[in-house]
C-alpha cells in the first residue's frame, strides 16, 4: 500500500510532500520521492530506501515550487529501487504520475505502448504505463487525458498527476485504492490517508470509486465516470494524528484483521484469468518439473509455519504429493534430505526471518529448487528463491501476523490447485468448485468480521483465563496451532494447540472446572470424533468454545458457545476457522490491557537466531 500525498496553493510544496509522506511512513514502504513544477519544469527525485534519504538529497539544492505530488512504495511489480520509484514520467519528462494499487492489465499496455509508439521503459513497474498512457491521450487538456487513459486500465488505482504545461492543477483519480483531498484556504491538498494533512486541515473530502479530481489553489472539483460534476459533503477529521494512522481502529492488529477481505481478494484474483486457470506469476512449474519433484518441503517460523501446516494439506490432498513440513530453526540443523528433486517452499511475511533465510540457503546448497511466499517484495527471501509467489496483503505493520497468514494460505490453495491441475491429480469438476468456492471467502471473512461484537462479549467474559487449550482434529489443528499462538503472543497467557485425539494420552489431565477450551470442529467427516472430545473435557469441567459452520446446529448441544462461521467446502475451512480465533484473542488482549501492537518481547521481523 503506497502513500500519496499532493499539494497546489501558495506555501513551499516540497517541504509539505515529505511532511506528508512522514506521516505516511507508519504504512510501510521500500522508496520515496516527489515531483514539483520548478523552474518552468517538471523536477524528479526519487531514490530506494528511507524517505531521510529523499529529504537530505533534496534539502542542499532549491526546489521551490507551489505545486508538487509525492509518493512512498511498497513495492508489487519491480523490486524496490531508484528507477522503480514513483513518480514515473512520459518520455518528454512532462507530466508526471504517483500510482497506489496495481494496474492488473499493464503487460497488455506496455507492450502496446513498446509496439505501437516505441516507447522505451525506465521502470519494472505497473505503474509507468500510466504516465505514456496519459501523454499518448494529451492534446492540451489533462483531465480528459487522464480520463482517456483510465479507461484503457484494469485493476485498482489512486493516482495523481501533474503536467509541465498545466502548472495551476493537479488531477487525481480513485478506483479501490483509498485517495481524500485536503481542504485548504488558498490551498488544495491530495493523499491515501488522513494522517498526511491533518498538520494543514481537517476538512476534507472521501473521494469514491471511478471519481476523478480537478485541484487547482482555490477550486475542488470532483467528477463521476461520466465526466459529470458531483457534489460531496465535506468530511470533518475528528480523529487525533495517532488513531488516524489506524484509520480509527484502536490497534493496527484489528485494522489487518479487517483487511483480510481485501487482501485474500487481491492475491488471489489476481492469479485467475477469465476461465479460472491460475497465473502463477511468472512461475513456470510444467508438468516434467512436476513429475520431477518427489519431495516438498515447506518451511517457516511462527504463524508462516502454521500456514504452512494447511499448505500441506493443500498440496496432499490437490497435488497427491507427499509434504514434510518443519519450522526452519530446526530444518536449518538436521541436514535434511533434499536434491534436485526437491521443491522447498519458503513462506514468510518479512522476507527477512533468519531461519527461514538461513533453511533456504541449506536446501539451495544441496539442488532443491527454491519458491518463496513472501509479503515483502524484494526482500532477501524473495530475492534467493527461483519463484517467488507474493501476497498482496499489504503491509502487515502489528507484530501479530493475521492478514499476512490468510493470504499466506490462499496462496498455498492456488499452488495446490495449480499443481493438481497440471498433474491431472483433481478433475476439472472439483476444481472448479473448489475455485469458485475460494472466491467466495472475502465476502465470507466479511460476515464474520460484522459479527465481531458477539465475540467482543466473549472475550469480556473470558479474559481471565491463565491457560487455554486449543484442539482440532485434521486441518483444524493446524488452525488450532495459530490460534494458540495468537492468544499467547498478545495476551501473554499460557496456551497450546493439540490433537484433540491426543486428549486421553495426557493432556486431559489438565482440565478441570472451568477450563477454557477452543475446540475447532470444521471437518464434517471428523465431527463425531469431535463431538466426543468435547463431551470428554466437558465432562471435567471444561468451559468450551466451539467454531463450527453455521449449518452445524448439532455442536450446540455439547458446547458452550459456539462461534460459528459461513458454510464452505471443508477443505477451505481454515481461511474462514482463523478469524473468530484471531477475533477472540485481539479482544482478550485488549480487556487485560496488554500492548497488542507491540508485544513484550517480540519484533515483527525476527532477523537473529
Ligand atoms: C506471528 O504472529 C509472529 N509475529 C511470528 O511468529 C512470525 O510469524 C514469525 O516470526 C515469522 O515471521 P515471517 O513470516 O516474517 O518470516
Amino acid at each position: 500500500m503506497c502513500g500519496v500525498v499532493g499539494y497546489i496553493g501558495d506555501k513551499e510544496a516540497t517541504s509539505i510532500l515529505i511532511d506528508g509522506l512522514e506521516k505516511l511512513e507508519y504504512r510501510g514502504y521500500d522508496s520515496a520521492g516527489l515531483a514539483v513544477f520548478h523552474d518552468g519544469g517538471i523536477q524528479i527525485r526519487k531514490y530506494k530506501g528511507r524517505l531521510s534519504i529523499l529529504a537530505e538529497n533534496i534539502a542542499e539544492e532549491n526546489l521551490s515550487s507551489k505545486l508538487g505530488i509525492g509518493h512512498t512504495r511498497w513495492a508489487t511489480h519491480g523490486e524496490p529501487s531508484d528507477r522503480n520509484a514513483h513518480p514515473h514520467t512520459n518520455v518528454a519528462g512532462n507530466i508526471a504520475v504517483i500510482h497506489n494499487g496495481i494496474i492488473e492489465n499493464y503487460m497488455k499496455i506496455k507492450e502496446w505502448l513498446i509496439e505501437e509508439k516505441k516507447i522505451q521503459f525506465k521502470s519494472e513497474t505497473d505503474s509507468e504505463v500510466i504516465a505514456h498512457l496519459i501523454d499518448h491521450f494529451y492534446e492540451g487538456d489533462l483531465l480528459q487525458a487522464v480520463y482517456k487513459a483510465i479507461d484503457k486500465m484494469e485493476g485498482a488505482y489512486a493516482i495523481g498527476v501533474i503536467c509541465k504545461d498545466e502548472p495551476d492543477k493537479i488531477v487525481a483519480v480513485r478506483k479501490d485504492s483509498p485517495l481524500i483531498v485536503g481542504i485548504g484556504e488558498g490551498e488544495n491538498f491530495l493523499a491515501s490517508d488522513i494522517p498526511a494533512l491533518l498538520k494543514y486541515t481537517r476538512d476534507m473530502y472521501l473521494i469514491e470509486n471511478d471519481e476523478v479530481v480537478l485541484l487547482t489553489k482555490d477550486k475542488i472539483s470532483i467528477f463521476n465516470a461520466l465526466g459529470q460534476e458531483v457534489k460531496r459533503d465535506v468530511f470533518e477529521v475528528t480523529w487525533d494524528a495517532q488513531s488516524a494512522e489506524k484509520e480509527g481502529y484502536q490497534h493496527f492488529m484489528i485494522k489487518e484483521i479487517h483487511e483480510q477481505p481485501k487482501g485474500i481478494h487481491d492475491t488471489l484474483m489476481r492469479r485467475l484469468d477469465k476461465d479460472n486457470n491460475i497465473i502463477l506469476d511468472g512461475i513456470k512449474l510444467t508438468k516434467q518439473d512436476l513429475e520431477k519433484i518427489n519431495k516438498v518441503y515447506i518451511v517457516a517460523c511462527g504463524t508462516a509455519y502454521h500456514a504452512g501446516l494447511v499448505g500441506r494439506f493443500a498440496i496432499e490432498k490437490f497435488a497427491k504429493v507427499p509434504v514434510e513440513v518443519d519450522v526452519a530453526s530446526e530444518f536449518r540443523y538436521r541436514d535434511p534430505f533434499v536434491d534436485e528433486n526437491t521443491l522447498f517452499i519458503a513462506v514468510s511475511q518479512s522476507g527477512e526471518t533468519l531461519d527461514t533465510l538461513a533453511a533456504l540457503r541449506e536446501a539451495k546448497r544441496k539442488g532443491a529448487r527454491i519458491m518463496s511466499i513472501v509479503n515483502v517484495v524484494g526482500s532477501s527471501v524473495a530475492r534467493e528463491s527461483h519463484d517467488v509467489f507474493y501476497t498482496w496483503a499489504g503491509p502487515e505493520i502489528a507484530v501479530a501476523s493475521t492478514k499476512a497468514y490468510t493470504t499466506q494460505m490462499i496462496a498455498m490453495y492456488l499452488l495446490a490447485l495449480y499443481m493438481g491441475r497440471t498433474k491431472n491429480t483433481i478433475d476439472k469438476a472439483y476444481y472448479d468448485q473448489t475455485i469458485a468456492e475460494l472466491k467466495t471467502m472475502p465476502d465470507k471473512v466479511q460476515q464474520i468480521l460484522n459479527h465481531v461484537g458477539e465475540i467482543q462479549q466473549l472475550a469480556d467474559a473470558q479474559f481471565n483465563n491463565e491457560s487455554v487449550f486449543f484442539m482440532g482434529r485434521g486441518v483444524d489443528v493446524n488452525v488450532a496451532h495459530e490460534g494458540s499462538l495468537k492468544l499467547k503472543e498478545i495476551s501473554y497467557i499460557n496456551s497450546f494447540a493439540i490433537a484433540a485425539g491426543e486428549l486421553k494420552h495426557g493432556t486431559i489431565a489438565l482440565i478441570e472446572d472451568g477450563t477454557l477450551v477452543v475446540a475447532v470442529a470444521t471437518q464434517h467427516h471428523l465431527f463425531e470424533k469431535m463431538l466426543s472430545n468435547i463431551q470428554e473435557v466437558r465432562a471435567r469441567g471444561a468451559y468450551v468454545v466451539a467454531v463450527a459452520k453455521e449449518s452445524n446446529k448439532e455442536v450446540e448441544k455439547t458446547s458452550d458457545i459456539v462461534m460459528y462461521i459461513p458454510d464452505t467446502m471443508d477443505e477451505l475451512a481454515p481461511v474462514l476457522s482463523i478469524i473468530p480465533l484471531q477475533l477472540l484473542s485481539y479482544y482478550i488482549a485488549v480487556a487485560r490491557g496488554c500492548d497488542v501492537d507491540k508485544p513484550k518481547n517480540l519484533a515483527k521481523s525476527v532477523t537473529v537466531e
